[in-house]
């Protein structure tokens, strides 16, 4: 999966029907080629998603090149004649340079031998930040009291490792679970730094990637939120297909909303209400999933995982939150803490008031 925000309708809204037509087209010829298997385009939001499947492994050269064609095609097409809202807002530099990750876009990739059946999962967010995946990646692989099959199924027995990104500073840590856990969690509560990147089973079976660029910390200002994705397979010696979306039963708190400068609760919603309905104070921040099968290379479905309406109270328990974190208007822990906000324009109000300040 390669996505990026390459420019939207009203605002930070939604993307526009002929920036998905582009899209398509460039996929299809891709697929023709035989570059790629096959490919899903979609959005979340404002976020251009590009499901791919390919037989060339992950961080392979013609697989990102053409994701950032693709992104540049649509902006030079349909992004900048519509004259559309922050047209091209991901894409941070001008030539391509080998791998998209450093570049703007968000990644998750996932090698892997297909079993006999392969369900697949790809979850996207809109209006937050990585670390967002952390909570729900955590319950869904090492929660006993969200996956039952840590309990009931001995293939799971034997725990999951989790790979996570110092986003920081540009390093990696791998810790096992559940030997691990307290390690793992004590990075992880902090997910604007600790970002699962990938987790595997305990015997080396790929479980899940999750995009992990936070695009302040590449352009050193804020120019919108990751609004990241994440690929996790189920079933048959992973955790079942509801296990995974179990994790999401509760909103957590993300980082993201507006202006990328406030926290409020993580609303999982159907591909409609994902696509064409991000609108109060910008959000509030929200998922959606689909359900794959993949079969020999091929993408069979979607499902719309988050339309069941046993979700309903999840989200209304969202927009509880989303009132009562609202009431703070400017205040934390509503706004973000000043580290985060270092990347906004926050500091230039500061900056104004800096002389005004007397000895006491
Ligand atoms: P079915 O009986 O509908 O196949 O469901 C099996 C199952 O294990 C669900 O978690
Ligand atoms: P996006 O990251 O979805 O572009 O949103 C940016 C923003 O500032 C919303 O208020
Ligand atoms: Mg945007
Ligand atoms: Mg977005």
């Amino acid at each position: 999966m390669i996505k990026a925000d390459v420019g939207s309708v009203s605002g930070h809204t939604t993307v526009h029907p002929q920036q998905l037509e582009v899209a398509r087209q460039f996929m299809e010829d891709a697929r023709a080629k035989g570059t790629i298997s096959d490919y899903y385009v979609t959005h979340a939001g404002d976020d251009l998603e590009l499901i791919m499947t390919h037989t060339m492994g992950e961080d392979h050269t013609s697989i990102h090149e053409l994701a950032w064609k693709c992104f540049k095609e649509v902006t030079d097409k349909v992004s900048k004649p519509l004259k559309l809202y922050a047209a091209g807002q991901d894409l941070l530099s001008e030539a391509f340079s080998g791998n998209v990750k450093g570049m703007g876009p968000g990644v998750a990739e996932l090698e892997f031998m297909e079993r006999e059946s392969d369900p697949v999962m790809i979850f996207m967010a809109d209006k937050t930040e990585p670390g967002a995946w952390n909570l729900p990646l955590f319950k869904i692989f090492a929660d006993p009291f969200n996956t039952a099959g840590l309990i009931i199924d001995p293939g799971l027995h034997g725990g999951f490792n989790f790979t996570v990104l110092d986003v920081v500073d540009n390093i990696a840590v791998s810790l096992k679970c559940p030997s691990e856990m307290y390690d793992l969690l004590a990075l992880i509560g902090t997910p604007g730094r600790y970002v699962i990147e990938k987790v595997h089973r305990s015997d080396g079976l790929p479980a899940a990637a999750a995009s992990t660029t936070r695009l302040s910390l590449i352009a050193g200002r804020y120019v919108g939120k990751d609004d990241p994705v994440c690929i996790v397979r189920a079933q048959h010696g992973l955790p079942a297909a509801g296990e995974v979306l179990e994790a999401f039963i509760f909103p957590h708190l993300v980082a993201g909303w507006m202006r990328g400068s406030h926290h409020g609760p993580l609303m999982p919603v159907s591909a409609d209400d994902s696509q064409n309905r991000v609108s109060r104070f910008d959000g509030p921040p929200r998922v959606v999933g689909l359900g794959f099968q993949v079969s020999d290379a091929k993408l069979i479905g979607p499902t719309d995982l988050f339309a069941d309406p046993a979700f309903d109270r999840t989200r209304e328990t969202a927009g509880m939150v989303a009132d009562y974190m609202r009431l703070h208007g400017p205040f934390m822990p509503h706004r973000l803490g000043p580290e985060e906000m270092e990347y906004t324009t926050l500091p230039e109000v500061l900056k104004k008031l800096k002389d005004r300040f007397k000895k006491v």
